[in-house]
């Protein structure tokens, strides 16, 4: 079977047709994705603009879905299911999706499948490697999320621990913004660490060690923090006036060398507690080179095997998307054409 999965969750219009290939070990295989970023539009304004995400979505929806088609040769009646991303993300955003996917739906007279945008990321490993050897331990790091998973059974996600204030990806991004660089961050403070001295400045380590009041079932010395960096970053940069180059490339490499060790040690040390056979990072971030070179060199030492997406599967796409989607309707989860956008869409 084929299915038609999109994406609407921020700020790329993405949509992707997967098909399964039957292979239990490496169970779909990509005919297309076509994603549409919005970034340029966004840049002007240094972050996303919701108003903005939302109206270009509706001009771009049509043409990125018939461009998925065309791409993967088939046409509305190859398609199976449509699967589209619930939530979480901007309601605006969120609402152009679900509204063309259940009209689709509706027309083609096909199965809807609703899809957390977080699964789809955690199945974006899956799409791009096959299987991952269960119990798995995943951290889905980007500009919205920062949190660690346990999958005990394929698509069945526990939430671990996640974080207490900023996502990882929003830490870069206000940090570029901070030092001047431009938006999205995290490419550029990447680009610019590897000439750094990662041991230059002085910036605090975050290690949580009491519980979240506002989720005590979680026992919290797993979750992560990235405010009080950005803001020792800030300090520095006001302390220091003006920064040269190298300055800012310092910066870049220290705020990365801090970000990254909290990220694996957190991944690792959740992956000992729960004895996982194997761990996986996905969403944005994990397009970070020193991120994805820690990943493999803490497996190759621990001997436990690691998953990585391709880089075109780490930021949002309809393919991940669609993976999730035929994972959920295997399982015979299907939506109501009552579906509605969740911007707080919980998982695990
Ligand atoms: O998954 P994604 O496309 O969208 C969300 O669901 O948030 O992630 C985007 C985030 C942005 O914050 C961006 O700065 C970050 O991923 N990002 C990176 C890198 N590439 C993208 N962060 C660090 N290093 C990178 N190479
Ligand atoms: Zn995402």
């Amino acid at each position: 079977m084929k299915i038609l999965g999109i994406e609407t969750s921020c700020d790329e219009t993405s949509a992707a047709v997967v098909e399964e290939t039957g292979d239990a070990a490496k169970p779909w295989a990509i005919q297309s994705n076509v994603i549409a970023s919005q970034v340029p539009i966004h840049r002007e304004w240094g972050g996303v603009v919701p108003e903005l995400a939302s109206r270009q979505h509706i001009r771009d929806i049509c043409g990125v879905v018939e461009r998925a088609l065309l791409d993967a040769n088939a046409t509305w009646t190859d398609v199976g299911a449509i699967a589209v991303t619930q939530g979480p993300g901007l309601v605006g955003s969120l609402l152009v999706g679900v509204a063309f996917a259940k009209a689709a739906a509706a027309a083609a007279g096909l199965p809807l499948v609703a899809v957390h945008h977080l699964a789809g990321h955690i199945e974006s490993l899956v799409l791009q490697n096959g299987e991952m050897p269960l119990p798995a331990v995943v951290l889905v790091v980007s500009g919205g999320h920062t949190s660690l998973y346990l999958v005990e059974h394929a698509g069945e996600y526990q939430l671990l621990s996640r974080t207490r204030d900023d996502a990882a990806g929003e830490a870069y991004d206000k940090v570029a913004k901070l030092l001047g660089l431009g938006y999205p961050g995290g490419p550029v403070i990447d680009r610019l660490a590897r000439t750094g001295n990662d041991r230059a400045i002085q910036l605090p380590t975050m290690r949580l060690t009491h519980a979240d009041r506002n989720a005590p079932e979680l026992k919290g010395d797993l979750d992560f923090s990235f405010s009080g960096l950005k803001t020792a970053v800030l300090r520095h940069v006001r302390s220091r006036g003006s920064l040269s180059e190298s300055e800012v490339a310092d910066v870049c490499a220290t705020f990365q060398r801090l970000v990254v060790t909290s990220l694996i040690e957190r991944l690792f040390d959740a992956a000992r507690r729960h004895q996982a056979k194997s761990v996986g990072i996905a969403g944005g971030v994990s397009a970070n080179s020193r991120l994805r070179a820690e990943l493999r060199d803490r497996g190759l030492r621990r001997e436990i095997p690691t998953f990585l997406p391709s880089l075109q599967l780490s930021t949002d796409n309809a393919a991940m998307i669609a993976a999730a989607g035929l994972r959920k309707y295997r399982a015979g989860h299907t939506a109501a054409f009552d579906l509605n956008a969740d911007a707080a869409l919980p998982l695990g």
